[in-house]
């Protein structure tokens, strides 16, 4: 129904209209000065995260990967994949022959109660998607290894030992954190039984973007995941990670997982956190956690943009001071609805705009609220997309390289009208002079990435047993 219960008067004057509305959004309007402070809390905690005396107090925690050198176009076999952590939770069979790449892939669902529930519940789903899979895919007897994109923080002992630190995003299952990701892995697939597959590594889905692109780009350094959360890898050389712990063997280089997602978890941004940023942060699974990632990613921007929505109306700036069921709750505005709005370029008709206006039941709308929406989208999808460009700029600036491709892979980033434009324009800002940069779109980076990642782990394997 109508709720018009706690609004007040409604502002019929265009001019005194278009003012209030102006102040209620100015927090989301941040100067130059206010990114390149972002780049600086960014730097200085990426070498607290990288520092040995100082890594455990760290919120960035820059987790060295174990993956060290980028594919070489000569890895080939079957393998299988899964990728864990995003939109879908998906098992995939994967052919590399050269710089070929053949896939096929069936997502299967993790519904809420196993994303909430147990590790083992969870696990022995995954082993029963596996299953699944292979005898569709008549892969019974075969022996096949797998590289599993586990899209989560995790501190690694090796490539095929992953320590979940901390769930983020949706998840939250009982018993995992602190445990090995493979080994529970491997025990569901015992418990399962009659399979023959071994995980051979884990990757982060920001290392699957980088590997995928690095297949056919030499310049490329860095992985950025703008999707169901944010995320950044790149390569470091090793004199600069200090609590590397293994060889230093050629290339002296390891890819990082920054987990930059958690920037801000210590008060680091309250420089610039809004009423609304705080609101989405108390009513979400992991409170005080991943403050960077709910301030940019796609788990969290619908929801920060139907809180201004609620606000406006609530002041009488709004639908005539009348919302819904829909607009009132929580999680109901999804992101996919600021892409929506956003591509709405012909200011006359208005047309997706009023889609979703109708999606969510509003009834009181005329094109003035059309163009105010439209404002508060881009408003915050602007910040995001300038957050982001901060971080990467920071990575640019660090890491001492003329020409760096960033692989960039993630639903935000792809169905985003204006997202990549916006960041162009802002890394472009804030980078040293001299450097120059490339946002690629990185395909099927989960997939191809880890397929890749256990190839190379594959053979060495094999050159071994020789
Ligand atoms: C979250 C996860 C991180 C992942 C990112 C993007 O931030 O902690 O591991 O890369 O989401 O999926």
């Amino acid at each position: 129904g109508s709720r018009r219960s706690s609004v007040k008067k409604i502002v019929t004057d265009p001019k005194e209209r278009q003012r209030l509305v102006e102040n209620i959004l100015k927090p989301f309007i941040l100067e130059d000065s206010v990114y390149d402070k972002v780049c600086d809390v960014m730097l200085d905690n990426f070498n607290k995260g990288l520092g040995k005396d100082t890594n455990a107090d760290a919120r960035v925690k820059m987790f060295p990967t174990y993956v060290r050198s980028v594919p070489n176009g000569t890895e080939e076999g079957n393998f299988l994949a899964l990728d864990l952590g995003g939109t879908n939770f998906r098992v995939l069979l994967i052919n590399l022959n050269g710089q070929e790449v053949d896939m096929e892939s069936k997502i299967y669902l993790i519904p809420q109660h196993i994303m909430l529930g147990t590790g083992v519940q969870l696990f022995d789903h995954i082993a029963d998607c596996i299953y699944k899979f292979m005898k569709e895919h008549k892969l019974e007897n075969k022996k096949l290894p797998l590289g599993f994109t586990f899209s989560f923080p995790c501190k690694q002992l090796g490539l095929a030992e992953a320590h979940l630190t901390t769930w983020t995003k949706g998840f939250k299952c009982e018993g995992v954190e602190g445990k090995d990701i493979v080994t529970l892995l491997h025990d569901a697939i015992k418990r399962k039984g009659d399979m023959h597959v071994e995980c051979l590594a884990v990757i982060n889905d920001t290392v699957g973007a980088l590997m995928s692109c690095a297949h056919s780009d030499r310049q490329c350094g860095i992985g950025l995941i703008l999707g169901t959360g944010t995320n950044a890898c790149y390569i470091e050389r090793l004199e600069n990670v200090e609590l590397w712990d293994a060889d230093y063997e050629e290339p002296k280089q390891v890819i990082i997982n920054t987990e930059w997602g958690a920037l801000g978890d210590n008060g680091d941004l309250d420089f610039l956190i809004t009423e609304y940023d705080k609101h989405v942060d108390k009513h979400s699974i992991n409170a005080g956690k991943q403050i960077y990632e709910k301030m940019i990613s796609g788990m969290y921007m619908g929801e920060i943009v139907r809180l201004v929505l609620e606000k406006l109306r609530k002041n009488g700036l709004l639908f005539n001071g009348k919302g819904s069921e829909e607009l009132s709750t929580r999680g109901r505005f999804y992101t996919k609805y600021v892409s929506e709005i956003e591509s709405d370029v012909d200011e006359s008709d208005f047309k997706s705009t009023k889609q979703v206006f109708d999606e969510l039941n509003l009834t009181d709308y005329t094109d003035q609220d059309c163009r105010i929406a439209l404002h508060v989208c881009s408003l915050v999808s602007k910040r995001a997309a300038y957050l982001a460009s901060a971080g990467i700029a920071t990575l640019l600036n660090k890491m001492e390289r003329k020409d760096v491709s960033v692989a960039v892979d993630g639903s935000l980033y792809r169905f985003h009208p204006h997202f990549h434009d916006l960041m162009v324009e802002k890394i472009q800002k804030l980078i040293k002079p001299g450097l120059r940069f490339k946002l690629m779109l990185s395909h099927d980076g989960s997939g191809k990435g880890a397929a890749l990642v256990a190839a190379v782990a594959n053979r060495l394997k094999e050159e071994a047993l020789q």
